[in-house]
């Protein structure tokens, strides 16, 4: 395992980098990250290169014993380029104008003249410096995605690829339904790119525009790699994900690289109630878009902010309970972003390990910490396996025609899934998210929440997991609708109504706010919870009642459901509930399964595990600022995996604070 820092040299005078290559070295830093927006420094004019100055800080660095991984600068085009060819820059779906040079991520994937300059400056980098002994890797421009683009360059490959998709214009207006609204197309060239209009584009064309503009990134991300395969065979390439983000399909655009890396600022997101989960549920993912270890790449090391601070500042302890935590979730390396506060540009509020001032402080301190104990900790962890039990479906294509209808005002999709993984989360379970196009293996619990769009072919892989012995959840505004985005013609939850055993005979979102009683029947745990934002009218088709409304317009009706299915079973939720709610019922369900962690359930602590061999390594987390006990459990024993200490039948860990344990035996 390894700590590193995101630099960049070419902020600072020349005379600084030797004071900094000691400070890294002296606080543990094993690895930089450099050069990602530096484009218009190595390429100051078109064709003609210079990298004297990014040599001269590598080996500065190399002296110290520091690698690097190279950024390929893509994310901030020149403005010379821009100037020259306008047309890189996006165009707004909003007003349809364009985006001006001056800040960042400005370039249309599909333009042709920005495809050409991306591979010369990448195949320029990658024979300057693939026999360079530091450098290890290569990350791929800069949290790609957005901005999606609606300009004629890009309307014109849409077509294209509508074509392939669809054939002939017979098909796709059948499949559309652009009888609606007399929208039938009879030319291809009359096809948009989908701007925002006050009657609004059909969510047909929209879904496929979004997938269209993914497969794109995909494509053009792909010209990175292929030109750093070919001339780079000995380094790696990553790319630095966002979590959840969904402009771009994570699955499809990690296939050619050699791990996932990500980005992660805690507090950037939500409420602080439930920090801990929704920081790991990301984490998760990012684990789970290879189903392997990742790197972060930047790791928040100070305070966020452009215009203003975004969240409050760290506390003492917590930059490395945040570090801790991505180990415990799967990182093998984490970069800290950045290394020093810049001065200038639009990022002097977002704060790094050093301040403005360039004098180690308490945050420093704390890096160095935290060096010394993944030394202490060695490689156990690296490439050691994530234990989860349940599994949770990301439909990325789902989630887009959710974006683009998604049927509630207070419905927000990622809450809901994250409710879910919280729920997990809160009774120390792992979670373990799959695509569609997995094979569903290794979990007990498949949750599927808010499964829009829903073929045949998934319905027939969620079956089988439940035949096979699984336990399938299903919610709400699931097997809506086909590929098209066009509502099925059946009852509700369309293909999975079978495997369900239970029809929604009607639907409403509570948007009033509403909230109704809910009871639950055996074997569900009774505690009280209440349905709100979406609420299902439930017809039994074989399936038995585990919960109905207790009030409201279908008073005494089903509201959850479950079902007997091969050796296993799938219970399906009409609506969505409160925090409590997801927390009893997942305690509920992974005890009915004989998977329950041996841990108090626990709003502050969390504890995850990682197994390599027959190493099994325990993180428990503290996220509160108070002290807390952890009782632990009578059957095993642990030492700590840092000091050897072993660990009292009572663990007492400090504010923030982090402890790794090592099962010594069950005894
Ligand atoms: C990230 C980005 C970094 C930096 C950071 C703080 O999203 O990759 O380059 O901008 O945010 O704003």
């Amino acid at each position: 395992m390894e700590l590193g820092v995101d630099y960049y040299p070419e902020h600072w005078d020349k005379k600084d980098w030797e004071n900094h290559a000691r400070l890294m070295e002296e606080a543990g830093i094993k690895v930089v990250r450099l050069a990602e927006f530096a484009w218009a420094k190595m390429e100051p004019s078109a064709g003609s290169f210079d990298f004297r100055w990014l040599d001269d800080a590598i080996e500065i660095l190399r002296k110290r014993s520091i690698k690097v991984i190279l950024g390929t600068p893509t994310a901030a085009p020149p403005p010379w380029m821009t100037a020259k060819h306008p047309d890189i820059m996006p165009v707004y779906m909003q007003d349809g104008t364009r985006f001006e040079a001056g800040g960042r991520r400005h370039y249309c994937v599909t333009s042709p003249e920005f495809r050409d300059y991306t591979r010369k400056i990448v195949i320029a980098m990658c024979q300057h410096y693939t026999d360079n002994p530091s450098v290890i890797g290569w990350q791929t421009d800069n949290e790609i995605g957005g901005p999606r683009c609606y300009c004629d360059n890009c309307a014109g490959a849409f077509r294209e690829w509508l074509k392939v998709r669809y054939g002939s214009l017979e098909k796709l207006n059948e499949a559309w339904g652009t009888i609606f609204w007399g929208q039938i197309w009879s030319d291809w060239n009359q096809i948009p790119v989908p701007r925002e209009k006050v009657t609004y584009h059909s969510p047909s064309i929209r879904l496929d525009h979004l997938r269209f503009h993914s497969d794109q990134v995909v494509s053009y991300h792909d010209i990175h790699v292929k030109a750093i395969r070919a001339l780079c065979p000995n380094h790696f390439v990553t790319h630095n994900c966002m979590g959840f983000y969904n402009e771009v399909d994570y699955v499809s655009l990690c296939k050619t690289l050699d791990f996932v890396s990500w980005d992660n600022y805690p507090g950037d997101y939500a409420s602080n109630t439930w920090h801990g989960k929704e920081i790991g549920a990301h984490a998760d993912y990012m684990r789970s878009v290879k189903h392997m270890p990742f790197t972060v790449m930047e790791q928040r090391s100070g305070l966020p902010g452009w215009l203003d601070i975004m969240a409050s500042g760290d506390r003492p302890g917590q930059l490395r309970l945040w570090t801790w935590q991505t180990v415990a979730h799967g990182a093998d390396r984490v970069i800290y972003f950045r290394w020093r506060t810049s001065r200038f540009g639009i990022e002097q509020y977002w704060h790094g390990i050093l301040d403005h001032h360039g004098i180690p402080g308490r945050r420093y301190q704390e890096v160095k910490r935290v060096s010394k104990e993944f030394a202490a900790l060695g490689d156990r962890a690296v490439g050691a396996r994530y234990t989860a039990n349940v599994g949770i479906i990301h439909h990325p294509e789902a989630r887009w025609a959710l974006e683009i209808q998604r049927g509630s005002p207070d419905f927000d999709f990622q809450k809901h899934m994250r409710m879910w993984s919280a729920g997990f989360a809160h009774n120390h379970a792992g979670v373990e998210f799959f695509d569609p196009s997995d094979e569903f293996t290794g979990v007990k619990v498949l949750v599927a929440p808010t499964l829009f769009l829903c073929d045949a072919k998934l319905a027939g892989k969620l079956k089988d997991f439940a035949e096979k012995g699984g336990t399938v959840i299903l919610t709400f505004r699931s097997g809506v609708k086909d590929d098209a985005n066009v509502v099925v013609d059946q009852r509700l939850p369309g293909v999975l109504s079978a495997m369900a055993g239970c029809e929604v005979e009607e639907y409403t979102a509570m948007v009033r706010g509403e909230k109704f009683p809910l009871s639950f029947s055996a074997p569900l745990p009774k505690k009280p919870a209440q349905a709100g934002v979406w609420m299902d009218q439930l017809k039994l088709t074989g399936a038995k009642a585990v919960a109905r409304y207790e009030a409201g317009p279908w008073k005494g009706s089903p509201a959850m459901t479950m079902n007997k299915v091969g050796a296993g079973r799938v219970f399906y939720t009409g609506f969505q509930a409160d925090e409590p709610f997801y927390q009893s019922f997942s305690r509920w369900l992974l005890s009915d399964l004989d998977i329950l962690p041996p841990f108090a359930p626990s709003d502050t602590i969390e504890i995850t595990e990682r197994v390599k061999g027959s190493d099994r390594l325990l993180f428990v987390l503290n996220h509160s600022g108070e002290a807390q006990k952890l009782a632990m459990p009578a059957r095993r024993a642990y030492r700590d995996a840092l000091t050897g200490q072993k660990i009292p039948k009572s663990l007492t860990l400090k504010p923030y604070d982090v402890r790794v344990l090592a099962a010594i035996s069950a005894v």
